[in-house]
């Protein structure tokens, strides 16, 4: 899908929790080392809430986005919050964000698509803009406290999650703006936590959960070799649609923000693209995989750090649990 009307990136956040976890604190509970995550992974330490709850740090990033867009939490007209570790199963961490900043006229919701969840937040908000005249500013922000669903006794899954939040104020403006989104469901198994299933029996009386079998069943599980096989396949194809939409090829994008799962990922999906790494923003050796928080964290950080800059096109591209998959590309 290309429209004609774009969307601008009016100012951007980041927050990360304090307390950090580095490869060898994993060492010394884990039968794992340093040079294992970091050669299979390129994840050096990441972030943990000690905690804080996810909400909070999805509000951290929102105040400063707001702050570099320069405008009040009155003219948000729409927030959309992208988790898949909410706070609460209802209300929406969309609702409590904008309770906590006055965000008073506007409308909020949550979006889980996983790690994609902030390319596809970002896409929502584009097509809002396009189609309401009366709509002048969304927010779009993603946080994940991936520390409560993390099993820290399965080594293959736990060193390489992290916690964070990162955020955008979005705007109107005429100009490129192309997107793919897509979902493949015969994947949803490869990655799944189950963190609402616990059932309680209220119709037949027994107003008490019943203990799970599988004490760590609530956790999240995946088939890491299967997700891999996804991502290398995918990313590219996601970018290449993209490209391919607008008439444009891979040296018209400036700088390319990917999730940041593995670096092995993304060094084999620029291979397959043809794109050079120096143009690839990479920030998971501090983080680790931040699920839908990783786009948005890199590209505040690439705004801040004057990597990208006014009149540059960008492109975004996520994968994740679903599974699913999706690229923007648009001019910042
Ligand atoms: O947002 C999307 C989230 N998910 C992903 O991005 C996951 C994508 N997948 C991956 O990134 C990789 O598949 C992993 C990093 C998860 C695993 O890397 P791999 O190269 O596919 O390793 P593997 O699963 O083939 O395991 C190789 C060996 C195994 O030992 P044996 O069977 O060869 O003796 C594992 O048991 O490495 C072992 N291993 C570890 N060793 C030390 C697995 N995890 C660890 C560990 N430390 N942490």
């Amino acid at each position: 899908m290309v429209f004609l009307t774009g969307i601008r990136i009016a100012g951007t956040g980041r927050y990360v929790p304090p307390l950090t976890a580095d490869n060898n604190d994993f060492a010394a509970f884990l039968d794992t080392n340093d040079e294992w995550i970091r050669s299979r992974t390129g994840i050096v330490t990441r972030h943990i809430s000690d905690g804080e709850p996810s909400w909070h740090m999805g509000l951290e990033a929102s105040r400063q986005a707001l702050e570099a867009a320069g405008i009040a939490p009155e003219q948000l007209g729409l927030i959309i919050d992208t988790t898949i570790t909410p706070d609460y199963s209802t209300p929406a961490t969309a609702c409590v964000i904008q309770r906590e900043l006055g965000a008073v006229n506007a409308m909020a919701f949550d979006v889980n698509s996983a790690c994609t969840g902030f390319v596809c937040g970002l896409d929502m908000a584009a097509r809002y803009l396009a189609t309401d005249p009366a709509l002048s500013y969304v927010l779009v922000v993603s946080n994940e406290n991936l520390s409560r669903v993390v099993d820290y006794t399965d080594r293959s899954s736990c060193i390489l999650f992290g916690d964070g939040a990162g955020a955008c104020v979005l705007e109107r403006r005429q100009g490129l703006y192309s997107a793919y989104m897509a979902a493949d469901g015969t994947g949803a198994s490869s990655l799944y936590a189950n963190g609402n299933r616990r059932t309680c029996r209220f119709a037949t009386g027994e107003h008490t959960y019943p203990e799970d079998t599988d004490p760590r069943g609530d956790f999240l599980r995946q088939d890491g070799k299967a997700v891999y096989r996804f991502a290398t396949e995918a990313m590219p194809r996601a970018v290449q649609q993209v490209l391919d939409q607008a008439g444009l090829g891979t040296e018209d994008i400036d700088l390319l923000i990917p999730h940041q799962a593995n670096l092995r990922i993304i060094e084999t999906a620029a291979k397959k693209l043809k794109f050079p790494m120096d143009k690839i923003m990479v920030n998971l050796e501090k983080y680790g995989n931040t699920s839908s928080a990783s786009i948005p964290i890199a590209l505040d950080e690439a705004v801040r750090s004057g990597r990208l800059r006014r009149g540059q096109r960008v492109c975004l591209v996520g994968f994740g649990a679903g599974l699913t998959l999706g690229a923007v590309l648009f001019e910042y």
